[in-house]
């Protein structure tokens, strides 16, 4: 068996292993705030306290501050009546105007995002990988099924939520996002931001979590603790917690308990005032 097939079946494996990220309930303090013992450092005194640090190791602060730079387009300029008619004339615009896109040539497709253009709740992750590349849909692959399980384990489905990334087409090799890539980029996942208008915002991963919140920290720290993202008039609530590739790659309870912590903060937040 080659390393790349095995590695597919472990995958496979963990992503069956149960439904709701196999952590059924976990404590928590108040929705969005965090439990603080004093006998922790400050960086691990988040809910869930693991028993075993839990570090997502390629997420260091690897790289500048992204800087969310303004939006690419103001929102009020959109053509069309509804948020629906408005995001789809913003993913045309951005097809033909994106620095980062347009200069881009490794990829297929565009990954613009999908889900409901009204979503009380958005997720933003990294950039597409390979299966998003082909099938222009982001979160498709074995990354995509395991949030899937994330979203229905906090009780919407994936056509009530928003999933959108940083990049909007695949970087060489998969690499990880470049600062300037980010900020060029991130200027039309403002305006989507600003469009959708969600409740709150999830992010997926260093890469997500830095650009949204102007950090240079990494997700190890940031992840369990609100953060807020600002555009045109609003002031969006964010909940950084691990990407979903790498919950597969560590899954184990801490991990999996962590980032549940952090789905149900998000969850109860996308809830509040209903
Ligand atoms: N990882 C991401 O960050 N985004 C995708 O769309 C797929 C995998």
């Amino acid at each position: 068996m080659t390393d790349a097939s095995a590695e597919h079946r472990a995958a496979r494996a963990m992503i069956e292993t149960d439904a709701l990220l196999g952590v059924s309930e976990v404590p928590l303090g108040r929705a969005g705030a965090a439990v603080v013992s004093a006998d922790l450092p400050e960086e691990a005194s988040r809910v869930p306290r693991p028993s075993a640090p839990v570090v997502e190791t390629d997420d260091a602060p690897t790289s500048a501050p992204c800087g969310r730079g303004e939006p690419a387009i103001p929102s009020a300029t959109l053509e069309g009546d509804s948020q629906a008619e408005r995001l789809e004339a913003l993913s045309v615009r951005h097809a033909d105007a994106c620095v980062h896109c347009v200069a881009s040539t490794t990829h297929r497709n565009i990954v613009f995002g999908e889900g409901s253009p009204e979503a009380s709740l958005m997720f933003i992750g990294e950039a597409p990988g390979e299966h998003e590349d082909r099938s222009g849909r982001p979160f498709v692959g074995p990354a995509g099924e395991k949030l899937d399980q994330m979203i229905k384990a906090m009780g919407f489905t994936r056509e009530d939520v928003y999933i959108a990334n940083v990049l909007k087409t695949r970087p060489p090799e998969n690499r990880t996002p470049r600062p300037d890539e980010a900020k060029a980029c991130g200027r039309w996942l403002a305006s989507q931001i600003a469009v959708i208008r969600p409740k709150v915002l999830v992010a997926l991963g260093g890469p997500a979590a830095q650009l949204l919140l102007e950090t240079e920290t990494g997700i190890t720290r940031l992840r369990g603790a609100w953060g807020r993202y600002e555009v045109e008039d609003l002031s969006i609530p964010v909940m950084p917690t691990f990407h979903p590739a790498y919950v597969l790659r560590r899954y184990t309870p801490d991990v999996r308990a962590a980032v549940w912590n952090d789905l149900q903060l998000a969850r109860d937040m996308a809830h509040a005032g209903d």
